[in-house]
């Protein structure tokens, strides 16, 4: 039913999403980095197991753009002078990647995509996921519940993993995004097309909680204002 219900559509609407606050593609040395992309290079990997909601290091949450915005000085500070992660610095690639993002304004969004997206073409009738609603709610009730729960929930707890809250599948997120791009899980199960990609996608998007996260940036904020 809830298969049903996700259609095939949302890989292309989701790009249907608000207008981007900072266009950083038009600032001199815009590079195309986005927080998507240091999403999933940077944080997931190497900095959310210490920085999530649930495991905040340091007072420090670097789980969604909202939280990552709030402490830009700190991070930027934090790896610019190698003390994170506090295992051993970044390598230069992902050192780089940081800092300029950081440096030409800690876009959300690119103003222009670097690649072009598909022409969206969704099937007549298709029920459609708004970029809105790329959140937590959508993403439980259409993958994690259906797929993932049966195992990762009391008693079960299959791999000491638990995904019954927002905070446990943060907490997760890192070995979420993993197994899920791998397909490694769900075990003895496939993920749909539609389901894979709303999930992925929305941990790329910063895994937010209740709204995308293009509608928690303050309305005319400049980011580059946080960085002294
Ligand atoms: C192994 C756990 C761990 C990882 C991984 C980690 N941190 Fe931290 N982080 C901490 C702890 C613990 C603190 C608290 C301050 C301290 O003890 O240095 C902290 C503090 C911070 C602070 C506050 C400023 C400061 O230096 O005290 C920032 C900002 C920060 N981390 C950013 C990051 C970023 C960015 C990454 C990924 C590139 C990262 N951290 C990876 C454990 C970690
Ligand atoms: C039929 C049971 C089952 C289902 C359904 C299932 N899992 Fe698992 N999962 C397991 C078992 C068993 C383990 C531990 C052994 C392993 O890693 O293969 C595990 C381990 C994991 C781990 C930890 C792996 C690691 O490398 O740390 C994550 C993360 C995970 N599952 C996520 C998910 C997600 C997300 C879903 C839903 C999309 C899901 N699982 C669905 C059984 C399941």
């Amino acid at each position: 039913m809830l298969l049903t219900l996700l259609g095939c559509s949302y890989p292309l609407e989701k790009r249907a999403a608000p207008p981007q606050l900072i266009s950083a593609a038009e600032m001199p040395g815009a590079n195309n980095i986005d927080f998507s992309l240091i999403f999933s290079q940077v944080l997931t990997p190497q900095c959310i197991g210490c920085h999530s909601s649930s495991r905040g290091r340091g007072g420090v949450i670097l789980d969604s753009y909202e939280n990552v915005f709030k402490n830009l000085a700190g991070v930027r500070a934090a790896v610019a002078g190698n003390q994170m992660p506090p295992q051993g610095p970044l390598n230069d690639h992902l050192k780089e990647l940081l800092l300029q993002w950081i440096d030409e304004g800690a876009p959300l969004q690119l103003a222009q995509p670097a690649t072009p997206p598909p022409p969206a073409t969704p099937p007549p009738g298709a029920p459609s996921i708004p970029a809105a609603e790329l959140n937590y709610i959508t993403v439980n009730k259409l993958v994690i519940e259906p797929m993932c729960l049966k195992c990762h929930a009391e008693p079960a707890n299959k791999g000491h993993v638990n995904l019954e809250t927002y905070a446990k599948v943060i907490e997760n997120i890192a070995a979420v995004q993993k197994t899920i791009a791998a397909d490694s899980m769900p075990l003895r199960s496939k993920l749909s097309l539609e389901q894979k990609t709303l999930i992925l996608d929305w941990i790329r998007a910063g895994a937010p909680e209740m709204l995308s996260v293009a509608e928690v940036v303050p309305a005319g904020a400049s980011s580059t204002e946080l960085i002294p």
